[in-house]
C-alpha cells in the first residue's frame, strides 16, 4: 500500500492503472476508520483490480467550527488499518490541494437536500456533493463505495452523479452494528461507557417499530419511536421522519410508499448520532 498526498501523483498512479485496463475502486473517508468503513474497503478491494481510499476532513460540509476542530484524526491508525484491510492506494490530500481557491458551485437536489440532516446542518450536503465530486474528478473510479448509515448522503450522491453525468457506478454498503446493535460511527468514540450503554437503545426501539407498521399508523409508530427514546437517559431526539426510500418525503399512510424508511438523528449527551431503519422495500 503507498500513501499520496498530492493529485499529480495520485492521478499519475491511476493514469498507470488505467493503462493496465486494471479496474478502480474508491473509498472517500473522513478518516477515524472504523469496521464500517473496512467493510467498505474488503468489498472495493473484491470488486475491483485497484482500491483508492481517500482520507480528508472536508471543511466545506461543517456548518459548525466546533464540530470541524474536534472531528477526531488518526491518521497513523488509520493507514495501518487500511492495509491490513488490502487498500492499494491512500490518498491524503490538503484542503489548499483540494480546494487551491474557494469552492463556490452551489448545487440544487430539489427537495432532496431540504429535509432531515438538510433542514438541521445547512450547507452540509452541498459541502458534500463538493468534495465528493472533486474527488470523483481526480480519482476518476469505476465504482465508489458509501454506507446506507448516512441515508440521505447516498441519495443526494446518487442525484449528484445522475445531474453531472459522472460515469461512476455507486455501491451502497449496509450499515455495520456493534453486537450491541449500535451503528457504528466515528462519532461512538466520543461516548462515555454510560453513554454507550444507553445508546444502544436506539436501534432496539427501531427494530421493535418495525413489528408495528402494518398494525399502527405512520404518525403513532412516529410519535411512540420519539417517546420511547427521550424517556431513556442521555437521549434526545432531533428528529425521527418516515420517508420514501427515493424521494425522501415524508409519508402520511404506509400505502403511500413501497420503499418506506425511518430515518432518525439523536443527541446522545453532546454526540450526535444518525441510523435508520427500513420497513419495507
Ligand atoms: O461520509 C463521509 O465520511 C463524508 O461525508 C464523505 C463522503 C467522505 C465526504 O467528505
Amino acid at each position: 500500500m503507498i500513501t499520496l498526498y498530492t493529485i499529480k501523483d495520485l492521478q499519475k498512479a491511476v493514469s498507470t492503472s488505467k493503462n493496465e485496463e486494471k479496474t478502480i475502486g474508491f473509498v472517500p473517508t473522513m478518516g477515524a476508520l472504523h469496521q464500517g468503513h473496512i467493510s467498505l474497503v474488503k468489498k472495493c478491494c473484491e470488486q475491483n483490480d485497484v482500491c483508492i481510499v481517500s482520507i480528508f476532513v472536508n471543511p466545506t460540509q461543517f456548518n459548525n467550527p466546533t464540530d470541524l476542530e474536534k472531528y477526531p484524526r488518526t491518521i497513523e491508525e488509520d493507514t495501518k488499518i487500511l492495509k491490513e484491510a488490502g487498500a492499494d492506494i491512500v490518498f491524503v490530500p490538503s484542503v489548499q490541494e483540494i480546494y487551491p481557491e474557494p469552492d463556490n458551485r452551489q448545487f440544487d437536489f430539489g427537495q432532496l437536500d431540504k429535509v432531515m440532516e438538510g433542514k438541521f446542518r445547512p450547507g452540509h450536503f452541498n459541502g458534500v456533493a463538493q468534495v465528493v465530486s472533486r474527488l470523483f474528478d481526480i480519482v476518476k473510479p469505476d465504482r465508489a463505495y458509501f454506507g446506507e448509515k448516512d441515508f440521505q448522503q447516498l441519495a443526494i450522491i446518487r442525484q449528484m452523479v445522475r445531474q453531472l453525468n459522472i460515469p461512476v457506478e455507486i455501491v451502497p454498503m449496509p450499515i455495520r452494528r456493534e453486537d450491541s446493535g449500535l451503528a457504528m460511527s466515528s462519532r461512538n468514540q466520543r461516548l462515555t461507557d454510560d453513554q454507550k450503554n444507553e445508546a444502544v437503545n436506539i436501534y432496539r426501539i427501531l427494530s421493535d417499530s418495525k413489528a408495528l407498521y402494518n398494525q399502527k399508523t405512520v404518525d403513532e409508530v412516529r410519535i411512540l419511536v420519539v417517546e420511547s427514546i427521550n424517556k431513556i437517559p442521555f437521549l434526545e431526539v432531533e428528529y425521527f421522519e418516515i420517508v420514501d426510500g427515493n424521494t425522501l418525503q415524508q409519508i402520511v399512510d404506509w400505502k403511500d410508499t413501497d420503499y418506506a424508511v425511518g430515518c432518525i438523528t439523536v443527541f446522545c449527551g453532546e454526540v450526535r448520532l444518525i441510523d435508520n431503519i427500513i420497513y419495507y422495500s
